[in-house]
């Protein structure tokens, strides 16, 4: 597998850019049986994925493939309805194309949702968690999505990880969700490359390394755009909301005789895409409202 570069980047962009007359500035991710949100946008170009060169097809239950371009609480928005995965077998560099593609139509604010296993004992399925700081363990076992060669252009070669998840964005999200009396954590996501859920064991050991939610994305998405300077060549980043619907409860003891289940995951979609919507649409007239 070659790593993508410009030409790749350029020529998804330049294909999306075609078939649309929206110019987004906000992107979102919608993650496992959260894509009903893009429903919600207006005036939409809808393009599937399998059109658009190099994009990375999604081939689990729950990610429909489309991409949306359109309007949202007044603003031009692009929405991911569905990811590919790296256990889907993507090399990163496939899984953060779409990101690149985001960078290249800039885009400047990323909001990245994801389905995640509740590790903290308080957090309950249907509940969302606000992701203050991640643990990347693919990355730490030598699997980042910046592994190859670097187009300085694109970014610097070693990005800084402080800060990913922007804390002015993280304060707006805050405000909003006590306004919209959605309750929210705040936490620590732990990305693992799945798919097999965790051990008993693996639990115990995420819970005491400091994590509060376990899942299977986002954290390649945010090290692309933490790597990617916007470009106007002013050297600024992407800022990046990350927000992780509970779907599940995950079991840390060794004697449990449940079971977490792709469907118990899409169950709680059900219940997330309201709460994530009204935090969504919160932050998104916050942002064009600043005052
Ligand atoms: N573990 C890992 N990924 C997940 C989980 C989980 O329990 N739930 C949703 N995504």
């Amino acid at each position: 597998m070659q790593y993508f570069g410009r030409a790749e980047f350029e020529s998804a962009a330049n294909f999306v850019r075609q078939r649309t007359q929206h110019t987004p500035r906000i992107g979102l991710v919608l993650g496992s049986g959260l894509g009903g949100l893009a429903d919600a946008v207006e005036q939409p170009s809808i393009i599937p994925y399998a059109d658009i060169p190099y994009w990375p097809q999604s081939t689990v239950p729950g990610h429909s493939g489309k991409l949306y371009l359109g309007r949202f609480e007044n603003q031009d928005v692009l929405m991911m309805r569905g990811r590919a995965h790296y256990y889907e077998g993507y090399a990163l560099t496939q899984v953060t194309l779409p990101i690149r593609v985001m960078q290249f139509l800039g885009v400047e604010i990323l909001i990245l949702t994801n389905a995640a296993g509740g590790i903290n004992p308080t957090y309950r399925p249907g509940d969302l968690m606000l992701i203050s700081d991640h643990i990347n363990l693919v990355g730490m076992a030598g699997e980042n999505p910046l592994k190859g060669p670097n187009d300085d252009s694109l970014g610097p070669r070693f990005p800084g990880m402080n800060g990913v998840y922007d804390l002015g964005l993280r304060i707006t999200a805050r405000k909003v969700a006590k306004d919209e009396d959605v309750p929210l954590h705040e936490g620590v996501y732990v990305g693992l490359s799945g798919p097999s859920f965790e051990t008993p064991a693996e639990i115990r050991l995420l819970r005491a390394v400091g994590a509060d939610a376990v899942g299977m994305s986002t954290v390649h998405e945010s090290i692309v755009a933490r790597h990617a300077n916007n470009q106007d060549g002013q050297n600024k980043r992407l800022r990046v909301l990350g927000i992780s619907g509970i779907t599940n409860a995950t079991i840390d003891d060794s004697e449990s005789l449940e079971e977490a289940t792709h469907e118990e995951v899409l169950e709680a979609g059900k219940v997330l895409v309201p709460r994530l919507e009204a935090v969504v649409r919160g932050v998104l007239r916050a942002l064009s409202d600043p005052a």
